[in-house]
């Protein structure tokens, strides 16, 4: 029987009761999508999951990217990208910085992520701490609270997103071993634009859209303002008041809503501490092919 715990925290909550290896019924996938909508990051304990079944589970919100980074998929799989630090004769097993700074998954795309899909099968600790965590915020109480002028000036302005911005971030500031994007890479994600405020399509209510690793700029400020109003946005959405930390247990499944939220993977582990998590990437698709696209 589902059991839903929330953390009482601004986001999360745990799932108990659902083995994921087995298809979800009509009515636990409603529940699970209304906790989705409510609590914006969930955690399913516990699960034992082949690669199949995540992929499984995880299509069931939504049709799966293939990312464009096009590296360190599942073999035959490619719908899953591995998450690690670990290497294997000496060869790196998956990309080992995917997200360390704040961001949303896809805001550079055409059709931008609905949710996030990770499982957590080897998780780093030192001394009893568990390390590698996946922080949140939240864009719902980041919207609410902007000053109201703020929110009348931005209301119906967009803003452009280009994937090269972090890439190319994780490269100079973080010593990243990512090589630079290729052509080909760059002209599958050219940037594009959405609008700065959505209306979040399981809760009905406006979330701020805009996230510090790929926003760069209001398309309809000059550039000065435009630079001005997106580092007041980047300080205001990552206040301590909208975090969240998911600290992982191995066996965890969680699955997250990127329209209302922006995440920070957690950087505090060596590379002998080993990490390894599978993610599938569920894109918007299904709020019908113009959500959230806009031209400029
Ligand atoms: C991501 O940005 O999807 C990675 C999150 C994580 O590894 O904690």
């Amino acid at each position: 029987m589902l059991e839903v715990i929330p953390s009482g925290k601004i986001l999360g909550a745990t799932i108990n009761g659902l083995d994921l290896a087995q298809p979800l019924s009509a009515a636990d996938f409603a529940a699970v999508r209304d906790a989705l909508g409510a609590h914006g990051v969930l955690r399913f304990p516990k699960q034992t999951l082949t690669a199949q079944q995540l992929v499984d589970f995880s299509a069931r919100f939504g049709k799966l990217e293939i990312n464009v980074a096009n590296a360190f998929q599942e073999p035959g799989l490619p719908q899953i990208m591995i998450l690690s630090n670990m290497l294997e004769n000496g060869k790196p097993v998956g990309l080992s910085d995917a997200g360390q700074s704040w961001h949303t998954d896809m805001s550079y795309s055409k059709t931008i992520a609905f949710a996030n899909v990770l499982y957590g099968i080897t998780i780093p600790k030192r001394d009893g701490k568990t390390l590698g965590n996946t922080e949140f915020c939240n864009m719902h109480a980041a919207y609410d609270d902007l000053p109201e002028a703020l929110k009348t000036k931005l209301e119906g302005k967009t803003v452009l997103h280009d994937f090269n911005k972090f890439w190319d971030m994780m490269r100079r500031e973080k010593a990243s071993k990512r090589p630079p994007l290729t052509e080909a890479q760059r002209k599958a994600k050219p940037p594009v634009s959405h609008p700065i405020f959505l209306t979040h399509p399981l809760t009905g209510r406006k979330v701020l859209y805009a996230n510090p690793g790929y926003s760069m700029r209001i398309n309809e400020l000059p550039e000065e303002e435009s630079a001005e109003i997106l580092a007041f946005l980047f300080e205001h959405q990552t206040k301590p008041e909208y975090r969240y930390a998911h600290v992982w247990e191995e066996g965890d499944l969680m699955l997250w809503e990127d329209i209302g939220t922006i995440h920070n993977a957690v950087a505090d582990y060596a590379p002998h501490e080993h990490r390894y998590i599978k993610r599938c990437q569920v894109m918007a698709s299904e709020f019908g092919e113009g959500f959230a696209q806009c031209e400029v």
